[in-house]
């Protein structure tokens, strides 16, 4: 008897559908040669969710993500639902509770080059050739979980200026949700080449202050064989872009994790490569970690190999399907090295390159599984 795995599918808005749909042909052309069973069911979240259920994530959404073994999230979010009112619901809302929720604590973010595509980074190729860095952040904690809140202040706040608005966000973080993220950036780098940059603000913030002590005696007690490097974030966002070589695993709270994988994706020459995975203690969820594209969606030309990698992951993390995941990785190099490309990793110097869309991008990764 095969195996069944039970897939909560949440493709979400813009781009997400499309994506998505190439991410299941793969794992549908997998199941048979590893002797499993995909069971899909599909729930709303974002703002497709807001539309049908009036809420970005519905309860009936997160039963269905319960009973499964794994989620697998497309994107959230688009201009239809954007709005600076604090007190409507927006699609982002449902993913920061759907992690919330399922109590997701760690973000895996893996920045790495496919060498067909080191000329299609914006940075010199040979600063990106051999790039592997192993981004952990941490996703339940901090500013974008903190109290928030906004009010016209009658008063003015005396020497500060006058009356008007004034709003307020809360940067938060407990000891142990320090102390979890940390171990988890050690054990990576365990597998890996033993060295964590772990980055902050100690020099202004207290949260950070709080995190380079904490870091550092994880480290102490049950790690002194990793090479601990502590790396103020603005630094980081700079030494990223100069030498991106140096880094191995690289640990952060909430946002300086949100904003320094984005610019850490360029390197790999687009958002459309970078995959991830969020982990916790039940019920992972894995997505890509590039937005819904709404300028793009619906035309059938979104890049689909975060999604198909973020996919890998799944089978990796979820399913222990070590051998598999590798199937999609190795066939995602092979289809980059015959040249084929979405138009986000085109590379203008080399018009060898052959354009193709979403699904027939999926398509070549499952002819070559
Ligand atoms: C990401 C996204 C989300 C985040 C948004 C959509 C809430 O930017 O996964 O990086 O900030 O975590
Ligand atoms: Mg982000």
């Amino acid at each position: 008897m095969s195996k069944t795995y039970k897939i909560c599918l949440l493709p979400g808005d813009g781009i997400g559908p499309e994506i998505v749909a190439e991410a299941v042909k793969v794992l549908e052309k997998l199941a048979p040669k590893y002797d499993v069973e995909f069971d899909f069911t599909e729930a709303l979240i974002g703002g497709c969710a807001i539309d049908e259920a009036g809420e970005p994530l519905p309860q009936a959404t997160l039963d269905v993500a319960n009973a499964s073994d794994a989620v697998l999230l497309g994107a959230v979010g688009g201009p239809k639902w954007d709005t600076t009112d604090s007190t409507k619901p927006r699609p982002e809302q449902g993913l920061l509770a759907i992690r919330k929720e399922l109590g997701l604590y760690t973000n895996l973010r893996p920045v790495q080059i496919f060498s067909a595509l080191s000329q299609a980074s914006t940075l010199k190729s040979e600063i990106v050739e051999g790039v592997d860095i192993a981004i952990v952040r941490e996703l339940t904690g901090g500013l974008y979980f903190g109290e928030r809140h906004r009010y016209y202040d009658e008063e003015g706040a005396g020497a500060n200026g006058g009356k008007g608005q004034r709003a307020v966000d809360t940067l938060e973080y407990r000891e142990y949700e320090v102390e979890r993220i940390a171990r988890q950036a050690f054990e990576a780098a365990k597998t890996r080449r033993g060295r964590v940059t772990s980055v902050d603000k100690a020099n202004v913030l207290d949260t950070s202050r709080m995190w380079r002590e904490v870091v550092h005696r994880v480290h102490d007690e049950e790690y002194p064989e990793i090479e601990l490097i502590d790396m103020l974030v603005d630094n980081t966002a700079m030494q990223l872009v100069n030498n991106p070589r140096q880094f191995d695993v690289l640990v952060t709270e909430n946002m300086f994790g949100d904003i320094l994988s984005d610019e850490a994706a360029q390197i790999t020459g687009s958002l459309g490569m970078l995959a991830s995975a969020s982990i916790g203690d039940g019920v992972s969820l894995f997505e890509p970690s590039h937005g819904s594209a709404p300028d793009i969606a619906g035309r059938g030309i979104a890049n689909p190999l975060a999604q198909i990698l973020s996919a890998g992951m799944m089978l990796q993390y979820a399913f222990g399907m070590t051998e598999a995941a590798a199937d999609i990785t190795r066939a995602i190099t092979e289809v980059l090295d015959e040249g084929w490309r979405t138009g986000d990793i085109k590379d203008p110097e080399t018009p060898e390159d052959k354009i193709v869309g979403t699904a027939a991008m999926g398509d070549l990764v499952v002819a070559h599984l």
